[in-house]
């Protein structure tokens, strides 16, 4: 009797203890049920996918000319045939049905369409490529996302100075006008250009994406000014011209990951505050904010160093008034790119430690993940709670747009049980929803990327994919990793459901 009471009591007590752990693990990640306005989607890029580099009349973009010189790419892999997209695109639509996602989002190349980068000539065969891909999209009830320019610009403007040259504006809506015509009977969300910082600050201020002009302090600012008249020309034209008939929208994604200060100081908080001024809000303030032009911080902050520094005139261009209203509100919704925190501080800053004139030298701040444990690849570290900062910063800074989330993903050297990826996924898409919760309008999720392809001067070795391409096959066979199978799972139940991710994560296949 005594030894029965003794173990009813004990068995209570182990019942209340795992209560209570269940209880502080629910605190952490309760299940949730995605927001209802908010479409789930998965991405990728022309000539991260496509291959046929040189096929029919097809001219280089600046990616084939760089990746075909000796030590540009880290495993000296190239683009020349990627995921093979370009012949077996059906596959990659059966994959995406199989996912059962609402859309997905891929670019368009510009030298597959216009092989002179002009609109002197269209090319048959890259319309045709793209009419192919639209079309069976949308025979699969999956809404296509076309993104105007993802980095390949054709080489001949860029030997005409490419992002550098003002005209580029005109180049960039004479080529847009062509999609639209061509194409926007059926697509009803484009993106015009993909993160301005990436082309401008690693393309044009430093070297680590093509064309690797190096010319720091001075290339990021210029190709800032240009790309943001371009997007805004190409804005117009399809609120103008093509909206009243094709009754789509039309925006542009900017990388947002998130910075913040290394400690609570004020100088601390000022520093990252500034570092969001100049890493996203100098893309997103003349487009979003009430007033427009770039931001005060950033204006003041260049003027003074280039001052100093001899220059005669600001390395930051100015907008004139009519720049200023022309750019404004040009953007239906605010496409979204997210991966990572990072912490800044003045502390252990000092003229010098970065080249002179740079971006980095201007921002003024030293930044670092902190002491999180840093992913493979370090712009993935995982810090969940920074998707909701940055997205509240949006919501705070931008006049609360609808916000399309066009990337969040996790990148790994490879492996099917991409346990890491589910985890990460996971975690971003429940502060996604608290964000939600905080009052952003968030319109859709995007995984990046469906499959591995080619990341950028990284090159294969880098996998991105809910799907492992296997690049040794001729065909690049794909395989579905742990993450396809669990992102289907939650596209099909639209539940973030933290039991079944933990029994999810012990399955073996
Ligand atoms: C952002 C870029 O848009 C995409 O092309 C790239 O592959 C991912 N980040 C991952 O680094």
């Amino acid at each position: 009797m005594k030894v029965n009471m003794l173990l009813s009591k004990l068995f209570i007590l182990v019942k209340l203890i795992v209560m209570v752990l269940c209880e502080l693990e629910n605190e952490t990640m309760k299940i949730r049920k995605l927001s209802d306005g908010m479409k789930l989607s998965i991405a990728s890029a022309a000539y991260q996918i496509e291959g046929a580099w040189n096929v029919a009349d097809k001219s280089p973009s600046i990616w084939d000319i760089i990746s075909h010189k000796p030590n540009v790419i880290n495993d000296g892999t190239t683009g020349d045939d990627a995921c093979k997209s370009y012949e077996y695109y059906k596959r990659d639509i059966e994959m995406i049905k199989f996912l059962g996602v609402d859309s997905y989002r891929f670019s368009i190349s510009w030298p597959r369409i216009l092989p002179t980068g002009f609109p002197n000539k269209i090319s048959d065969n890259g319309v045709r490529y793209y009419n192919n891909v639209i079309n069976e999209l949308l025979a699969n009830g999956i809404e296509p996302i076309v993104t105007i320019y993802h980095w390949d610009l054709p080489q001949s403007l860029q030997d005409l100075g490419g992002w550098a040259n003002p005209l580029i504006a005109n180049w960039f809506e004479d080529y847009s006008r062509i999609l639209f015509k061509t194409f926007g009977d059926r697509v009803k969300t484009w993106i015009t250009i993909n993160e301005p910082k990436q082309i401008g600050l690693f393309g044009y201020g430093l070297s680590y994406l093509a064309p690797r002009l190096n010319i720091h302090g001075v290339g990021e600012y210029i190709t800032a000014k240009h790309m943001l008249l371009a997007h805004a020309r190409v804005w117009h034209l399809y609120d103008e011209q093509f909206r009243p008939q094709q009754k789509g929208t039309i925006g542009i994604t900017i990388a947002t990951d998130f910075r913040t200060g290394m400690t609570e100081s004020p100088e601390d908080i000022q520093a990252g505050s500034d570092a969001m001024d100049f890493e996203v809000g100098l893309y997103a303030h003349p487009i979003f904010s009430a007033d427009g032009d770039f931001p005060e911080s950033v204006k003041r902050r260049v003027a003074k160093r280039s001052k100093e520094q001899g220059f005669g005139r600001s390395r930051l261009p100015k907008f004139t008034d009519e720049e200023i209203e022309f750019v404004k509100g040009t953007s239906d919704f605010y496409g979204f790119n997210h991966y990572s925190t990072r912490f800044y501080t003045r502390e252990g800053f000092a003229p010098g430690t970065y080249p002179v004139p740079s971006f980095d030298d201007d921002l003024g701040a030293v930044s670092s993940y902190k002491n999180y444990t840093p992913a493979a690849i370090i712009h993935c570290t995982e810090i969940p709670k920074g998707m909701r900062q940055a997205l509240n910063w949006v919501k705070e800074s931008c006049n609360n747009p609808p916000v399309m989330i066009t990337e969040n993903g996790f990148g790994t050297l490879g492996g099917l049980q991409d346990k890491d990826r589910v985890r990460y996924i996971m975690r971003y898409i429940d502060s996604v929803l608290d964000a939600v919760d905080d009052g952003v309008n968030v319109t859709m999720y995007t995984v990046w990327s469906l499959m591995d392809n080619f990341e950028w001067v990284n090159g294969l070795r880098i996998k991105f994919g809910i799907f492992e391409t296997d690049y040794d096959s001729n065909m690049k066979t794909r395989r579905p990793r742990l993450s396809a199978f669990w992102f289907r799972h939650l596209v099909a139940t639209r539940t973030l459901d933290p039991n079944f991710e933990a029994q999810f994560l012990n399955l073996e296949f």
